[in-house]
């Protein structure tokens, strides 16, 4: 079986920053709660004529130069997404054709927070199984127009982003060691978007209850995420063979800086193996992780031969988790 590996990161978060002191503007909060519950200070919202493609694609055009592969070359592209442009066209569609992609297949995986893991799982089966050669896989997300901007329990949380990775094939040691992923719809009720699906269309009515925003059973949610995700991260390790103290960084979804801490303690791992920055940018969902990822590659804190566990959580409810040698 062919192994792959990452050749490129790229990420791209909206210019306009929107702070804590700004929300508390807005609903009944404060910087200080919202640090102490989340340790969320900032984070970015995209303007009006911004979608989530538009920050995909530019996430997309820094990957690709960072691989130095020319868009023409890519086989495939994945855009794991929550909060896609439309129900279809997929957003990949919309990326491959902004970025002059004319050879790749498009789609789009809705895994929720999950879904920038759960798209390497699958960028790297194609690639095991010898199908494709270069894939880009990218987690983009602008939760803005989807957040109730009255109700304090969700809006404090969220923000827009995008991250994206390169795929290739090789016979190094750097590569993907092992992936895991998993998924309990009982919890489908915790995070959820409950209008304008099949489900419950929308309607004047839909508007009026307010359905088309993010509903989230919070402190559920809190509780199953740092089970999940601290037996992902153990689990995706026993099956790599790697041992917890063998790992260089962590990358955890970047949900809220209590779930990271509770995960790196149940890994025993001191924090500073953990890459965080939930401060500037709160919960990205699919982007979190490649923008953590491509942070930490351009100002070389992670190096060639590191050992990379990344985990993630979110809606479905799903996990995922997997190991790379860098
Ligand atoms: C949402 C979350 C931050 C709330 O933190 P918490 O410590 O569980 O807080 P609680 O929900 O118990 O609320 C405590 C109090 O703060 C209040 N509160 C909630 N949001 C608030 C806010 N933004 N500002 C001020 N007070 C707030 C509550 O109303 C409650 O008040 P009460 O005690 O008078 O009823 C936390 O549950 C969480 O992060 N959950 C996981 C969410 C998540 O990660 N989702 C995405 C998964 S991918």
């Amino acid at each position: 079986m062919r192994k792959s590996t990452i050749v490129g990161t790229g990420s791209y978060a909206p210019e306009k920053v929107l702070t804590n002191e700004d929300i508390a503007k807005m609903v009944d909060t404060s910087d200080e709660w919202i640090q102490t519950r989340t340790g969320v200070k900032e984070r970015r919202v995209i303007s009006k004529d911004e979608a989530t493609s538009d920050i995909a694609t530019k996430a997309a055009i820094r990957a690709l130069e960072s691989a130095r592969i020319n868009p023409s070359e890519l086989n495939l592209i994945i855009v794991a997404t929550a909060t896609p442009d439309f129900f279809f066209p997929s957003t990949a569609c919309i990326v491959q054709h902004n970025i002059g992609a004319k050879n790749a297949a498009a789609f789009d995986l809705e895994a929720a927070c999950s879904g920038f893991l759960y798209s390497l799982a699958i960028g790297n089966s194609f690639i095991s199984a010898g199908l494709y050669n270069n894939i880009l896989i990218i987690g983009a997300e602008t939760f803005y127009n989807f957040l109730d901007w009255e109700d304090r329990t969700t809006c404090v949380l969220f923000g827009d982003g995008a991250g994206a990775a390169v795929l290739r094939p090789t016979t190094a040691e750097n590569c993907v060691i092992g992936t895991y992923l998993g998924a309990d719809g009982s919890g489908k009720d915790n995070i959820k978007l409950p209008a304008g699906g099949s489900r419950l269309p929308a309607s004047q009515e839909t508007v009026n209850q307010k359905l088309h925003y993010v509903k989230m059973r919070g402190k559920e949610t809190f509780k199953i995420a740092v089970r999940a995700m601290g037996d992902a991260v153990l689990t995706v390790l026993e099956q790599s063979k790697i041992s917890p103290d063998e790992i260089d960084w962590l990358i955890p979804h970047q949900a809220n800086i209590r779930i990271i801490r509770a995960v790196a303690n149940r890994v025993s791992l001191p924090m500073e193996k953990v890459i965080v920055n939930i401060d500037r940018y709160g919960n990205t969902s699919a982007a979190s992780i490649p923008i953590a990822l491509d942070e930490a590659v351009r100002d070389e804190r992670i190096k060639e031969g590191d050992i990379i566990a990344m985990v993630a959580f979110g809606a479905g409810m799903t996990w995922a988790a997997s190991v790379i040698r860098w």
